[in-house]
């Protein structure tokens, strides 16, 4: 895996229980089943607010070690994510360790399903990245706790698409004084689930897009229905944009890529962008760059989840990921004065609710 495909900081987990502690985590479940070669981790981050919700994510890691640090940290962001959107929901993730492409089968989530229910409802799964509405079918024959499913809230992608298409618009607002797109230079790094739908709405706007994706075939098919600019995985932190949008996965503000990014703002779906959140976050702030934090402008999704879960509607959910706009200005503004990075402000707002509801351990 190379540096571009990384999803997770280079960081170990050597201590899982000591990285739990330090994180705040509740729980860290190992799957593990010969049968259907279902190797897969959940992590329970914090209930305080409600159970853990969040999806779960495929993906090829090259060291175990990879796998549980990704989890940690995906379920701690879900943490903060719910908190900040004001949903009841505590934060949780999980992992299945393998090819989205060569290795699914209705076996292998169906245990994985078994895995989910032995929590009891304290776990609620969803998609990630790998998966797909049908595989969270065969979960589903095995939990109750499982959203996302066909013919319910379905796919989350469209309503994190807006929510982020929002966000990116208060980030716009925040610099310019304008929230007008048209004619910005965008560079969307991964047009997956998410990344499509975001680039439909930012075509509609008038932008400038600049797009890529490691998979060639999605990228030809994208660039060709929205007339996008298709770059090469490694040129898209040289593109001379306007906005850059992670739609891919993790850790991409680094200091490899900010060495080279001559955008002024960020703004995309991906989560965990920052790869170290303190050094990076500064970095940003210090290079003028306006930073729409990951877990407050990529809502949608969960809220999406949310609606389903408590029985809302999908204009409940289309509505609450408007509200992304007024959360990311909220945050810019408080940034702005208090002249401390966007990333700071957005877990201060979280923990502030987190507190609130009697609770703290992040
Ligand atoms: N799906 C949602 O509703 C949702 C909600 C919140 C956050 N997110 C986050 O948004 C991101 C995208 O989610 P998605 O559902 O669209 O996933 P997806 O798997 O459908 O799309 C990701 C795309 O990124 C491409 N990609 C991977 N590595 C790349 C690289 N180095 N360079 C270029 N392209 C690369 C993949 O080929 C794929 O097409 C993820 O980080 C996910 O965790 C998604």
């Amino acid at each position: 895996m190379d540096k571009n495909q990384t999803t997770v900081p280079s960081e170990k987990v050597l201590n899982p229980l000591e990285t739990m502690q330090r994180m705040g985590h509740e729980q860290l479940v190992f799957c593990n089943d010969a049968e259907t070669g279902l190797r897969a981790i959940i992590s329970i981050h914090n209930t305080v607010l409600g159970p853990a919700l969040g999806g779960t994510r495929m993906w090829m890691y090259e060291r175990e070690a990879d796998a549980v640090m990704d989890v940690l940290r995906l379920s701690r962001g879900m943490t903060y994510k719910n908190a900040i959107s004001n949903l009841d929901l505590g934060g949780g993730k999980a992992v299945i360790i393998g090819d989205s492409r060569t290795m699914k089968s209705e076996a292998l989530f169906r245990r994985f399903g078994q895995f989910v229910d032995s929590l009891s409802g304290k776990y609620i799964t969803a998609e990630d990245v790998g998966i797909n509405p049908n595989d969270m079918v065969h979960v589903s024959k095995e939990t109750k706790n499982v959203v996302g499913l066909p013919g319910k809230s379905g796919d989350p992608s469209p309503v994190t698409a807006y929510g982020v298409y929002m966000g990116m618009k208060a980030c716009a607002a925040a610099l310019r004084g304008n929230d007008s797109l048209k004619n910005l230079k965008i560079a969307v790094q991964g047009v997956g689930h998410v990344g499509r739908y975001l680039v439909q709405h930012l075509t509609a706007e008038g932008a400038e897009l600049y797009i890529t994706d490691i998979h060639q075939e999605t990228l030809k098919e994208v660039a060709r229905e929205f007339g996008a600019i298709a770059v090469d995985p490694k040129d898209i932190y040289n593109v001379a944009m306007d906005i850059y949008a992670p739609c891919a996965l993790g850790a991409t503000l680094n200091d490899e890529n900010l060495e080279k990014l001559s955008c002024s703002i960020i703004a995309g779906a991906a989560n965990n962008q920052l790869e170290d959140e303190e050094r990076h976050g500064q970095l940003l702030m210090d290079k003028g760059i306006i930073y729409a934090p990951d877990f407050a402008i990529n809502a949608g999704g969960v809220i999406n989840c949310f609606s389903e879960v408590s029985g809302k509607s999908q204009e409940w959910s289309q509505q609450k990921a408007e509200e992304i706009y007024q959360t990311i200005i909220e945050i810019l503004r408080r940034a702005a004065i208090q002249k401390v990075p966007s990333y700071k402000i957005a877990n201060q707002m979280a923990e502030e609710r987190l507190r609130q509801r009697g609770s703290l351990n992040a």
